[in-house]
């Protein structure tokens, strides 16, 4: 395999600049990106005016602690355009999230935040090894959904031959992967399991792949994971992290060299950790919710977002800027049974650790009374799905969950196919908690 780690004279100069000339640039950009709220969009104007702050009250970059935060409420409330901070003829694209209560959530561009987005997202791939002149197969979905197209411009921007195929059709991934020999592939880590399992019914093996690069993100994914698909593909996988609401792909991406954490691209996002109870500031190392605040976007700035992602802020290394902990969940996700806080990740990680099983899962949370239940539905691989052995994997699944996490939950072990399949961001809870 090739050496990923990227040629550092390549690289733009801000990612291996000093700390100093980071932080200064990030000072003089928040204070622009502050006024230019204030001054344009009504909420904020409100808001900090009913606070009693003024974006002149910035002086240092722990001033931002001053202002009040953002939530995915007032996207809702403001519905569809109005936190939009330049004309209406200056956004030049639109994308929504689908949320699964109420109205989407509405974001825009400028042609100038475009061009951001584009050279954060090739930015990501050159930190995740793809390279000008490779091919890259865009499996994340094409639409109103930032994941495809921010993927595929910035694709375009590193200069690679970009195969759009968008998310669905998994016999068709495979058919083209195998034709067009692409490099790299970027797509969530659910649906790589699906092309995965698409490859092993082909009969075809996986690891003679052209495939030397997988970019996954979209959804919180484990370590575990990760090796059980650089082994499946004989690649390499890196995290790449967005939200719509900040940008899309490319707030923050692993480099190949380390795989230790994403790299905040710090000179466009300022990130901070904040106590999601208090919601006071907490220091560099410390878990807690990530907030971002966008620090050059036009069309829709947005100061002190609160994502409900938990991390932590951890010092740079293949590059100078911070990085964050890989995302171990929402804290919406968090499920907390009997007392217990529990991630799906964590179930993850033990149903990815017995080989009996395959690496698809789901939750069900159901309540008998007053009592709640965990269901965790997995399936079989081919080889174990005699009656004998999924009862044994049925026990074994059932202890690591106990022995690691605390919890009792019924485990049903499911005849190969039965468990559904990711087509993006992957449904890993069913909760009827509340039905009936
Ligand atoms: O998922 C943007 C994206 C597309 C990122 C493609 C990476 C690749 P939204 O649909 O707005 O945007 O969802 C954002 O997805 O707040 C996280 O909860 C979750 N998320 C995104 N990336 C990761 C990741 C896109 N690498 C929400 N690890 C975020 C864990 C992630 N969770």
């Amino acid at each position: 395999m090739r050496d990923l780690a990227a040629d550092r004279s390549s690289l733009d100069p801000i990612e291996i600049a000093s700390i100093d000339e980071i932080r200064a640039t990030q000072l003089e950009r928040l204070k622009w990106s502050l006024r230019h709220a204030y001054e344009n969009v009504p909420l904020y104007r409100d808001r900090y005016d009913a606070a009693g702050v003024h974006p002149d009250d910035l002086v240092t970059l722990a001033d931002l602690a001053k202002f009040p935060f953002m939530e995915k409420d007032d996207l809702r409330a403001s519905y569809p355009f109005g936190l939009f901070a330049v004309p209406r003829d200056q956004i030049v694209r639109l994308h929504a999230s689908s949320g699964t209560t109420g109205k989407p959530t509405v974001v825009g561009y400028t042609q100038n935040d475009i061009d951001m987005w584009a050279n954060m997202v090739a930015r990501s791939m050159r930190a995740s090894g793809t390279r000008p002149g490779d091919i890259a197969h865009i499996a994340y979905g094409y639409g109103l959904f930032t994941g495809g197209l921010g993927a595929h411009y910035g694709a375009e921007r590193l200069g690679c031959t970009v195969v759009p195929v968008s998310g669905g059709m998994t016999e068709r991934q495979v058919t083209l992967i195998e034709d067009f020999k692409p490099t790299t592939i970027m797509v969530t880590p659910s649906y790589m399991l699906n092309i995965l399992e698409q490859y092993q019914k082909a009969g075809i093996d996986p690891r003679g792949s052209s495939l030397e690069v997988g970019i996954f993100g979209a959804e919180p994914w484990t370590n575990t994971m990760r090796k059980e698909i650089e082994n499946a593909f004989d690649m390499h996988a890196v995290d790449i992290y967005g939200l719509s609401e900040i940008l899309g792909p490319g707030v923050a991406n692993e480099c190949v060299e380390t795989k230790d954490g994403l790299h905040i691209w710090e000179d466009h996002f300022y990130p901070e950790i904040i106590d999601p109870k208090t919601g006071a500031v907490l220091p560099d190392g410390e878990m807690g919710e990530l907030v971002f605040t966008t620090i050059t976007k036009e069309g829709l700035p947005m100061i002190r977002y609160r994502t409900r992602d938990l991390s932590r802020l951890l010092p740079g290394t293949a590059r100078s800027m911070r990085r964050m902990e890989k995302i171990t969940g929402r804290s919406d996700d968090m499920i907390i049974l009997r007392g217990v806080n529990v991630f799906p990740s964590q179930i993850e990680e033990q149903v990815l650790s017995l080989s009996g099983l395959a690496p698809y899962f789901q939750i069900e949370l159901t309540r008998a009374g007053r009592m709640d239940a965990m269901t965790v539905n997995v399936e079989a691989v081919p080889q174990t799905a005699s009656d004998d052995d999924r009862g044994a994997n049925t026990a074994l699944l059932s202890q690591k969950i106990k022995d690691t996490i605390g919890i009792t939950a019924k485990v049903v072990v499911g005849l190969p196919g039965t468990v559904e399949r990711s087509q993006g961001k992957a449904r890993r809870v069913i909760d009827t908690r509340d039905e009936g």
